[in-house]
């Protein structure tokens, strides 16, 4: 039962609904509660926003009482995660009627979705601003408190943020997120995110590599490189992916460097050979598949069929035998076969993914494939090829995390465990979690830890001298 709870968070959102408190902020007198939810360039903007507020006169609370200016920066990816929004907007209804004055924003990919629609219920909201808009933040607040609505929601084709540094909020101070691009040219037929964060761009490898520098100054041990898709980076046709990524890992040999999302399109093996010759480089790629079926996928418009995704597992295994590798998978898009579904469960089992992140398709409004192919699979149908979909990643995970029995990983320890006090969680080269007794181990340091336990989530073990 315990794994099986461990596996449905994975139907979540990766994180939502978080509270975000900034490091090392300047005292200011006007209180900011700002609450995010989606995906990880989210949280990455969530930092770039607290930023932005500190200069402006906000300092952050966790309490909503003493907020002057709530923000929830929002996601729109699939339907319950705007549902979740609307419940968190009633919510606040209270605070409003105690203090008028309360200032109530909605910001991120939801807000770029809906535009104006956001300022329609039940005059809540006061602020609408999409995700290229955050500079615009205190001028919009000034034009709240002057008694009017503000709205701006435009997208940029240069907007990268580049020279604001984020203020790292509520992390573990050892692990963090940098942008390297924005936006997402793909148009998956599926897919929001062009709609919601425009074209996609790159950011001035200088600026990632000071903002890297500047982060194991202060104490961090691992970046992660974020953007929709990565491979497809490219700074004025000097500097790819794989040299970016170069760039970084030469930087300091104990910092560890992660990066997310790999598209099976674009990975190129230039990629892969980088991540081979350094070792602070780790070797685990997220490469999501969405469907095992070559015409689902020509459906979704991603620009690659089953051969091609299975000929990039064999590329990444002959070239990093170790290497993690976790996927996303989408149930009952349109038209969808029993055979297609077993086409999907085949390709797991191929690729023999370490971790998964599964949804349940959700027509969102306005994409491709909402105006070209109806939403004909029934939920009840849907939701039980999620769940053998599940059931087969677990046990894939769980005969993935037997593999690594008896073995020692090199830990980067993160923080304290959530369930004992007495034991320090990290993750290894190939992003597994381990949990292991803390003895006199620090976040931050790196531990080698022989394995001897495991649940299909979690990998257990000591650390050896
Ligand atoms: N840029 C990444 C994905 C970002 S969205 C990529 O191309 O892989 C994260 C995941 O949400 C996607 O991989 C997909 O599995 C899922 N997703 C996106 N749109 C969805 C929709 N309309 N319904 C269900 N899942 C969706
Ligand atoms: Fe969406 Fe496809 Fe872009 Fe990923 S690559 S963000 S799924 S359009
Ligand atoms: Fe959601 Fe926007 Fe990320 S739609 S998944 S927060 S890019």
């Amino acid at each position: 039962m315990k794994r099986n709870t461990d596996f449905n968070q994975l139907l979540e959102e990766s994180r939502q609904g978080e509270v975000l408190l900034l490091e090392n902020e300047k005292p200011q007198a006007r209180k900011l509660y700002l609450e995010s939810y989606g995906c990880a360039m989210n949280f990455s903007d969530s930092e770039i926003v607290a930023s932005i507020m500190n200069e402006d006169g906000f300092s952050t609370t966790n309490d909503i009482n003493e907020a002057d200016v709530i923000f929830l920066n929002t996601c729109a990816i699939r339907d319950n995660a705007e549902t979740r929004i609307w419940a968190r907007l009633r919510d606040f209804k209270s605070a409003k009627k105690n203090n008028p004055d309360l200032i109530i924003g909605v910001l991120g990919c939801m807000a770029e979705r809906l535009k104006t629609k956001l300022l329609e219920e039940q005059k809540l909201v006061d602020l609408v601003v999409g995700p290229d808009a955050y500079r615009d933040l205190p001028n919009l607040i000034q034009r709240v408190e002057s008694g009017q609505k503000a709205v701006n929601v435009l997208l940029s084709r240069e907007e990268t943020y580049a020279e604001i540094s984020p203020v790292r909020l509520g992390g573990n101070g050892i692990s963090a997120f940098i942008s390297i691009m924005r936006g997402c040219d793909n148009m998956c037929s599926f897919c929001v995110v062009p709609f919601t964060r425009g074209r996609e761009r790159s950011r001035d490898p200088e600026s990632i590599i000071t903002e890297a520098k500047d982060l194991i100054n202060d104490g961090y041990r691992e970046v992660t490189l974020l953007g929709q898709n990565v491979d497809s980076y490219n700074w004025n046709e000097e500097v790819n992916f794989a040299q970016l990524l170069e760039k970084v890992a030469l930087i300091n040999p104990e910092l560890r460097i992660r990066f997310s999302t790999s598209h099976p399109k674009d990975m190129t093996d230039e990629v892969l050979y980088t991540m081979a010759k350094y070792d602070n480089i780790c070797n685990y790629i997220h490469l999501p598949v969405q469907s095992g079926s070559s015409r689902v996928l020509e459906m979704m418009n991603r620009g690659y069929d089953r051969e091609w995704y299975k000929n990039r597992i064999d590329t990444i295994k002959s070239i990093m035998p170790d290497c993690g590798i976790s996927t996303d998978t989408i149930s009952g898009f349109c038209s969808e076969t029993e055979e297609e579904h077993l086409d999907t469960l085949s390709l797991m089992e191929y690729a023999g993914y370490d971790f998964a992140y599964m949804f349940i398709y959700s027509e969102r409004p306005g994409t491709l494939a909402a105006r070209q192919y109806p939403d004909d699979i029934p939920n009840e149908i849907k939701s039980r090829r999620l769940q053998e979909i599940i059931t087969l990643q677990l046990k894939l995970s769980m005969e993935s995390n037997k593999k690594d029995l008896g073995k020692i990983h090199k830990v980067l320890a993160e923080s304290i465990s959530k369930r004992s006090k007495e034991h320090l969680s990290g993750r290894n080269d190939q992003n597994k979690v381990v949990i292991f007794p803390k003895e006199n181990f620090m976040p931050g340091d790196y531990v080698n830890v022989l394995v001897d336990d495991c649940t299909s989530a979690t990998l257990l073990g000591k650390a050896i001298k």
